[in-house]
């Protein structure tokens, strides 16, 4: 059955983007539509300026020509801080915890950022930290600090902080690298769980098991360019694309 991306209400418009970094092109003139409730990949090889596209989103890059909309407005000069506000959240390839804090510890300091979205205060939001760390499966390691915590636990953190987030749009940058099966079959199923919840999410990912299995849709960039977006199959079984991310462009 083909994805009909069209009914779904744009959430975020990424037209004509691009980036240099002095000589060097990142982004090449991107136009990427994010529509509500679609789970989309970014896949391509090393270096094809998979981060740098979610930076420029996020605000943590300016962009040297193009724009960025979300629900219809620029995000143009806006901070990181007040995009995370507007709804968008991220997770970072270098994960980024606070490595001294304890799990729970890491999950309130997302809630305490987005403190006005939690009205009920700090019992509710307690509450709701349980719930996740059930979801993530580290309700044991509450109390333990985030250096402590073994690759994969890390690795789950890393998403509950972006559950907590209360953000319509998860922008998740290899979240699930060096997870063992068993994991990624949880991982996999925690973020269905959440699409059907109506989250919409942007992953980049390598592993072309979990492309598969978790993707609406899938964007191929290298180079800084966006050579192709389709469904998995279509992007996965395109030979031209096969060879460019295997590595051999002969
Ligand atoms: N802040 C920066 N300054 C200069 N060059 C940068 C900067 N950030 C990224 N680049 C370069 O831009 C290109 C794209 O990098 P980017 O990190 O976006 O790739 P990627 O697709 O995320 O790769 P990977 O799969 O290895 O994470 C690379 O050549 C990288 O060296
Ligand atoms: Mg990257």
């Amino acid at each position: 059955m083909s994805l009909d991306i069209n009914q779904h209400e744009i959430l975020l418009q990424i037209r004509h983007l691009n980036k240099n970094f002095g000589g060097l092109q990142a982004i090449s003139d991107v136009t990427l539509d994010l529509p509500a409730g679609i789970i989309t990949t970014l896949v391509g090889p090393n270096g094809a300026g998979k981060t740098t596209l979610f930076n420029l989103i996020t605000g943590h890059l300016i962009p040297s020509s193009g724009t960025v909309h979300w629900l219809g407005q620029s995000l143009k000069g806006i901070e990181p801080w007040k995009i995370a506000r507007m709804g968008i959240a991220r997770t970072f390839q270098d994960l980024r915890l606070f490595s001294q804090m304890t799990v729970e510890e890491n999950i309130m300091t997302v809630m305490e950022r987005s403190a006005w979205l939690w009205q009920g205060g700090r019992a509710s939001a307690l509450q709701r930290v349980g719930e996740i760390l059930a979801e993530t499966q580290l309700a044991d390691k509450r109390h333990e600090r985030a250096v402590d915590l073994a690759y994969a636990e890390r690795k789950f953190l890393s998403l509950a902080r972006i559950m907590a987030s209360k953000a319509k749009l998860w922008l998740l940058d290899e979240p699930a690298s060096g997870l063992d099966p068993r994991s990624f079959e949880r991982f996999v199923g925690l973020l269905r769980n959440y699409a059907a919840r109506g989250i919409t999410i942007c992953i980049i990912e390598h592993n072309l098991d979990i492309v598969i299995k978790l993707s609406d849709r899938v964007a191929f960039l290298d180079q800084g360019k966006l050579l192709a977006q389709g469904s998995s199959q279509d992007i996965l079984k395109d030979p031209h694309l096969a060879a460019i991310y295997f590595g051999d462009r002969s």
